[in-house]
């Protein structure tokens, strides 16, 4: 298993901003966004680059490109509130969107939308959806990359149970996971404890 717990003080304010039942809307929306930026430099931190040649205005230097094209993947909907930290890092990064909802009885993940750049096999693909909580969402969501040609795959989660992040390093023990938070436990309708209640609804206002 590989887990990168991202720590950063400001990255700790906004998470507490994020759980608190008093931020509103735009507050929790505003935290989301601002945590996101912030992970994205140690989410693509070993990205591999290419050596590359510059002309600057007096001479030819060395620089450097990315290896491989990126992948941003949420998974709808929370996921989306992730994504725009990352355009704002990754402004040339396409976008692949997976749509899934946790059935509430049997917590089992329900499909219902891919659509992903041709290009995932030679891509890195960076898996967006701020709740691990189960672990059932994302390893389905690697599941369908996988199948559609993905080799190179980074799951990035605001906050993961011990139980998701568990279960989905078993079924998917090469790809890395990033959390900001690793919290306690689930409850008895498998949601993460303590933190932050429904991250779609609290992101969308539903
Ligand atoms: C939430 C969350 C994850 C999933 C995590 O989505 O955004 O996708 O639950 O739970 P798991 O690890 O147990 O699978 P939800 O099903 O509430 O859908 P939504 O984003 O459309 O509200
Ligand atoms: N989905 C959420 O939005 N929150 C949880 O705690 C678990 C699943």
């Amino acid at each position: 298993m590989s887990f990168h717990l991202v720590e950063h003080p400001v990255i700790r304010e906004r998470l507490s901003r994020i759980r608190s039942i008093d931020s509103d809307t735009a507050a929790f929306r505003g935290a989301m966004h601002d945590v996101a930026r912030l992970m994205c430099y140690e989410v693509t931190r070993d990205l591999e680059t290419r050596p590359t040649t510059v002309q600057t205005p007096l001479c030819q230097t060395e620089g450097h490109a990315l290896a491989r094209p990126l992948i941003l993947v949420p998974i709808l909907r929370a996921g989306t509130g992730l994504l725009n930290g990352f355009t704002d890092i990754l402004t040339d990064a396409a976008v692949g969107h997976i749509g899934l909802y946790r059935d509430e009885e049997t917590h089992q993940p329900m499909r219902y939308y891919f659509k992903a750049p041709a290009n995932l096999a030679e891509a890195e693909v960076i898996l967006l959806d701020p709740m691990l909580a189960t672990g059932g969402s994302a390893a389905d969501a690697v599941d369908e990359l996988k199948r559609e040609g993905a080799t190179r795959i980074r799951f990035v989660c605001l906050i993961a149970a011990p139980e998701g992040l568990a279960a989905f390093s078993t079924r998917h023990p090469e790809v890395p996971v990033y959390a900001a938070a690793l919290d306690q436990c689930l409850n008895e309708r498998a949601y993460i404890v303590p933190g932050l209640g429904d991250a779609g609804d609290r992101y969308f206002g539903t």
